[in-house]
C-alpha cells in the first residue's frame, strides 16, 4: 500500500505521517527534509539559493544522514528550502530518489507537497492535510520557541503566508491537492482525532 500525505506547513501532516507509518509498518520519507537538506548545504557552501545548477548539483548528492534533523528544522532553513524547491533542476535531481522510495516492495508512506500529484500519482490512498493559517502559525510559533528560536507569532504568520504563496505559485510541481485526495482539516482536531480520521479513510479505501 502506498500512502501519500500532502499539505501546508505546520498543518499536522508530519506528525500524522510518522504515526501512520508506524501504525501500518510502512517505511516513511519526509520529502520536505530533502529540500531542507539541499538548502542547508547551499547555505553552508555559500551557493546562492537561486543558482539552479549549483543547487541541483547539491541535490544530486544529498544524503539525509549527513545532517542532524534539528538543524534542518529551523525557520531559516525552512524558508530557504521553499526557495530551492522552486528550482526545476533541483526537483528533477530529487525525483528518482523519491520515486524509488515510493516503490518499496511492501509499500511506503511519503509526505510533502507534490507526492500525490507528481511523485506517486498511482498511490492507493492520498491525503491532503490543511488547517487555518492562524492556527498553523500558533503551532509553528510554539514549536520554534521550544527549539529556542526568538520569534513572534505575528512574524511566523507572515512567514507562513509567504511560504504558502511561494509553494503554491511555482510553475514546477506546485503544492496542490491531487484530484482524488481526501481532505483533512486539522484546525480543530487533536493529533489523536486526526489519526483516527486518517485510519478511517485508509480502511475505507482498502475495502
Ligand atoms: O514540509 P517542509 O516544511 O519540511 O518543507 C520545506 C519546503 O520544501 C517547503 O516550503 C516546500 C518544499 N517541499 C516541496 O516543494 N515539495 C515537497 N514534496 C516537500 C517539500
Amino acid at each position: 500500500m502506498i500512502i501519500t500525505i500532502d499539505g501546508t506547513t505546520s498543518s499536522g501532516k508530519g506528525t500524522l505521517a510518522k504515526r501512520l507509518a508506524k501504525h501500518y509498518g510502512l517505511p516513511h520519507l519526509d520529502t520536505g527534509l530533502l529540500y531542507r537538506a539541499v538548502a542547508k548545504a547551499a547555505l553552508t557552501a555559500g551557493v546562492d539559493l537561486k543558482d539552479e545548477d549549483g543547487c541541483a548539483r547539491l541535490a544530486a548528492g544529498v544524503e539525509l544522514g549527513a545532517f542532524h534533523e534539528l538543524e534542518l528544522r529551523s525557520s531559516g532553513v525552512g524558508a530557504a528550502a521553499s526557495v530551492v524547491a522552486s528550482l526545476p533542476a533541483v526537483r528533477r535531481a530529487l525525483f528518482e530518489l523519491q520515486r524509488n522510495f515510493a516503490q518499496h516492495k511492501g509499500g511506503a508512506l511519503l509526505d510533502g507537497r507534490d507526492i500525490g500529484t507528481v511523485i506517486a500519482p498511482d498511490a492507493d490512498v492520498k491525503l491532503w492535510v490543511d488547517a487555518a493559517v492562524e492556527e498553523r502559525a500558533r503551532r509553528r510559533f510554539l514549536e520554534l520557541s521550544s527549539m529556542g528560536e526568538k520569534v513572534t507569532e505575528a512574524g511566523v504568520l507572515e512567514q507562513l503566508k509567504e511560504r504558502d504563496a511561494r509553494d503554491a505559485a511555482r510553475t514546477d510541481a506546485p503544492m496542490k491537492p491531487a484530484e482524488d485526495a481526501v481532505w483533512i482539516d486539522t484546525t480543530r482536531m487533536t493529533p489523536d482525532e486526526c489519526m483516527a480520521k486518517a485510519i478511517e479513510v485508509i480502511e475505507t479505501r482498502r475495502r
